[in-house]
């Protein structure tokens, strides 16, 4: 936490708004639309998933429809699909940035268009806080006319040639959860391009209620907003979002300097033109047994790490979801680890995690 979080949760309790609406939530959307720029319109809700619940409803998704997903991801990319009785199919990575591969993608579209089932929707994710290759992506989007999600869950902070990201799909979504850049403890948020997409997403996230005296429904509602109180900590979080993303850049420059001489070790460039947040930073190591062996002496030494995200299309949940993969996300599965990353870790910090992976590489 930063230095005003308390005084902002404070205001919700001497208040009295102890509600899904208030001030704070009122605050908080505004200066989620300042960072963000780019004409956004933001809606505060109670998790990153309920955002991507609302975005593919309000897109239009609905039963029996298919939607492409990157399967590179954490599966709440991908579960709001099955949410609405629609199929994910599921597209592997390219190597520059880790995210959706355009060739896959349009690959994927046209096998489905000559099925006679073209999809809703795209699900492309900034993974790790890289931001993915946004004008193939959308090139391929206006193409077949199929809207993105911009799933920036992990990206809050991330640019794409200036623009940051969130602003740059049709409807782009965040996350507060307890383990991002900032977070709520738990939350997220909808960033729509018009007041009108983010009235319909609160219309949605607050039980769909008519415009009438009484209570009176003519769709089916849901509990999504979010809380005046967490409002106030994402209000606090937001004046030091710039130092966190910082205090992640340095931590990968760290690792990167510190781990350049030990044989083997790669990390993800950013590609010219995008700037990461480096949400966590990642290494590829030459094999799932070099990989496992960090893992395990950094364990030894109570220091947590994880395999990369274990795609989609090899996920049990998923088995019978059709996928189109060139065996470049298995690959980052099997070799990939994620560091340390917290804005807190000290210089300290860093060189004891430095030294065991040196002592058991060099
Ligand atoms: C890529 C990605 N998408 C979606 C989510 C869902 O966000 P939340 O946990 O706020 O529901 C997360 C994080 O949890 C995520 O990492």
């Amino acid at each position: 936490m930063g230095k005003t979080e308390e005084l902002y949760v404070k205001e919700a309790f001497d208040s009295n708004w102890i509600a899904p609406l208030g001030p704070n939530v009122q605050h908080f959307e505004n200066s989620i639309e300042d960072y963000i720029g780019n004409n956004v319109h933001a809606a505060c809700l109670s998790s990153g998933t309920g955002a991507i619940h609302l975005a593919l409803e309000l897109l239009g998704v609905g039963h029996g429809d298919e939607v492409l997903c990157q399967s590179f991801t954490f599966s709440a990319s991908a579960n709001p699909i099955t949410y609405l009785g629609a199929s994910p199919i599921f597209i592997d990575s390219e190597e520059d940035t880790w995210n959706l591969c355009p060739v896959l993608l349009e690959k994927a579209i046209e096998n489905r268009i000559k099925k006679g089932k073209k999809p809703k929707a795209i699900v492309a994710v900034h993974l790790y806080g890289m931001p993915y290759k946004v004008d193939e992506i959308n090139a391929i989007s206006r193409k077949y006319d199929i809207p993105v999600v911009e799933d920036s869950a992990e990206a809050l902070g991330s640019t794409y040639k200036g623009f940051q990201c969130g602003s740059l799909g049709e409807i782009g979504i965040l996350s507060f959860n307890g383990n991002k850049i900032i977070t709520t403890s738990g939350g997220g948020a909808l960033l729509a391009k018009s007041e009108e997409i983010k009235r319909r997403a609160v219309f949605l996230a607050t039980q769909a209620r008519d415009n009438a005296p009484h209570y009176q429904h003519s769709h089916i509602g849901y509990n999504y907003r979010m809380s005046n109180v967490l409002a106030g900590i994402g209000r606090g979080q937001m004046e030091v979002l710039d130092d966190r993303v910082a205090a992640r850049r340095n931590n990968f420059d760290f690792y990167r300097k510190n781990l350049s001489e030990v044989p083997g070790i790669r990390f993800l460039e950013e590609p010219r033109g995008t700037r990461s947040n480096r949400w966590l930073t990642c290494i590829l190591t030459p094999s799932y047994k070099i990989r496992e062996s960090i893992r395990l002496a950094l364990g030894n030494e109570n220091i947590e790490s994880r395999p990369l995200w274990k795609p989609m299309h090899l996920q049990p949940v998923f088995k019978d979801a059709i996928s189109f993969t060139n065996g470049i996300s298995e690959a980052l599965f099997e070799k990939g680890l994620c560091l340390p990353s917290g804005s807190n870790l000290e210089q300290m910090d860093l060189e004891r995690i430095c030294n065991v992976i040196k002592k058991e590489l060099v």
